[in-house]
């Protein structure tokens, strides 16, 4: 294959991690325990016992780490900011020591010309404020607005783009519905108040974020929308098990975010779980904010149909909220390590039907990436062909739908590094960068050159 797609001048090039995936050092420097320090302390909960005790050990990593960025020739780097270090409690007193590893953070990545992209919540909470309920407390979205406007505070315009969430349908669902994540809590109801709060914690900082640095400051969320299609597009049971799943993982957010309002087939569906009197007088305008750029993040696609038959019993409990009779098919191949189907086209299928609903949102691909059994050589090289021809073809599938007219500001692989990978530990490797977790040694995968290269260029290389 040999093609040589070009990119818009200006396109943001960059990488992504998040604070307890890659920073280790989780009782220094003041830092307080979050939900994810109890969660992978707890027997049973991540593969092989994996914590994130010590991970990349980014905290004593990071100017390595930026210096990898740099000759990497990164424009923009997305981070997360770990609530719990630089307030530890989640409440009260903020720390110093906390707020100076940031603000280091973000001075050498602009001395190095790299943009910093922070993000506010990568489902680090401090375990404090779970104790008090958590997400499905809504005390905890303004403690997150306090929190937010004190980052903004010491920040300033240092930041390019304040992110408020990383997927909070990841935090809301696997952590309170089906409780595979951190807090580990099986309650559907709960689930959707965290939604709730959720949202209105996003209205909230954003407003907090804008009152502090003025107008000109940049905000954005980040969602893992999902692209789910019916079986059988001609059974009318299967379109509905689809539209319910659309209801559910992406109005249950688009809908307050950028229309005010949640979708009513929503509150039909879940009417059995909850009665939403959670949502309160002016809610739904404080949470509807203008979003400079809305972050996508994007890996594989699903297939739904009508359950067939009862549910089993023995079943771990649903993500999918009073969705309890729409069955998950397996979908064909190829898959990566995490065993995720890989379907470039179900992103420019999400991106264009995002553009159609919203023509003006611009957007930005904030992760997309690939988990791989990568193999040292002999030589100590990593030869990981199949992430390539992954990003390669996703930055197609991106490129397609640029043609098409759609508004996509930037492109951010997931991840820099090898990191924790969540409930899978350090058994799943996305890095462009290898990290060997016994020297802490960073190791430039294929992909990290071929990613260099075209940032260099700003054209599609060759894969094959
Ligand atoms: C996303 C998360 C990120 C990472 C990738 C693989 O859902 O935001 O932290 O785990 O998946």
């Amino acid at each position: 294959m040999s093609t040589t797609r070009t990119f818009p001048p200006g396109f943001l090039w960059g990488s992504a991690t998040a604070a307890y995936q890659i920073e280790g050092a989780v009782a220094e420097g003041g830092r307080g325990p979050s939900i994810w320090d109890t969660f992978s302390h707890t027997p049973g909960r991540t593969s092989g016992g994996d914590t994130g005790d010590v991970a990349d050990d980014h905290y004593h990593h990071w100017r390595e780490d930026v210096a990898q960025m740099k000759a990497l020739g990164l424009r923009a780097y997305r981070f997360s900011i770990s609530w719990p270090r630089v307030q530890p409690g989640g409440s009260g007193e903020f720390n110093a020591e906390g707020i100076a590893f940031y603000s280091g953070l973000v001075d050498a990545l602009i001395d190095a010309g790299i943009e910093p992209v922070a993000t506010l919540y990568h489902w680090d909470l401090p375990q404090e404020l779970e104790d008090a309920g958590g997400w499905a407390n809504r005390e905890t979205a303004h403690r997150f607005a306090a929190y937010a406007e004190r980052m903004a505070a010491e920040l300033g315009s240092r930041v390019s783009v304040w992110t408020t969430f990383n997927e909070p349908w990841c935090a809301a669902y696997l952590g309170y519905a089906c409780g595979v994540h951190a807090p580990g809590r099986t309650n559907g109801a709960d689930a959707l108040a965290a939604v709730h709060h959720l949202n209105l914690a996003h209205g909230l900082a954003g407003r907090a974020i804008r009152r502090v640095l003025g107008a000109q400051a940049k905000v954005s969320i980040t969602l893992n929308l999902h692209v789910n299609r019916p079986d059988d597009p001609g059974s009318a049971a299967d379109v509905d098990a689809a539209r319910r799943i659309d209801a559910i993982g992406n109005r249950i957010f688009l809908g307050p975010l950028l229309d005010g309002a949640y979708p009513e087939d929503l509150l039909a569906d879940t009417a059995h779980v909850t009665d939403w009197s959670f949502v309160r007088a002016g809610d739904l305008e404080t949470i509807r904010i203008p979003l400079d750029v809305l972050g996508v993040n994007y890996y594989s696609t699903g297939r739904v149909r009508r359950l067939a038959g009862a549910r089993d019993g023995a079943a771990l409990p649903s993500a999918w909220v009073g969705a309890d009779d729409v069955e998950f098919l397996e979908q064909p191949g190829p898959y990566t390590a995490t065993g995720w189907n890989i379907d470039p086209g179900g992103l420019t299928e999400l991106l264009a039907s995002l553009h159609a609903t919203y023509p003006d949102q611009p957007l930005m691909i904030t992760e997309n990436g690939a988990a791989f059994d990568d193999v040292v050589g002999p030589d100590g090289e990593i030869h990981d062909d199949c992430r390539v021809a992954y990003l390669h073809d996703h930055l197609e599938a991106l490129g397609v739908a640029l043609d098409e007219g759609v508004d996509v500001r930037g492109y951010f692989v997931w991840s820099l590094l090898d990191n924790f990978e969540w409930n899978s530990g350090y058994s799943k490797r996305f890095g462009i960068i290898r990290v060997d977790y016994d020297t802490q040694e960073r190791t430039w995968k294929d992909s990290a050159r071929w990613y260099r290269e075209l940032i260099r260029s700003g054209a599609l290389p060759t894969t094959a």
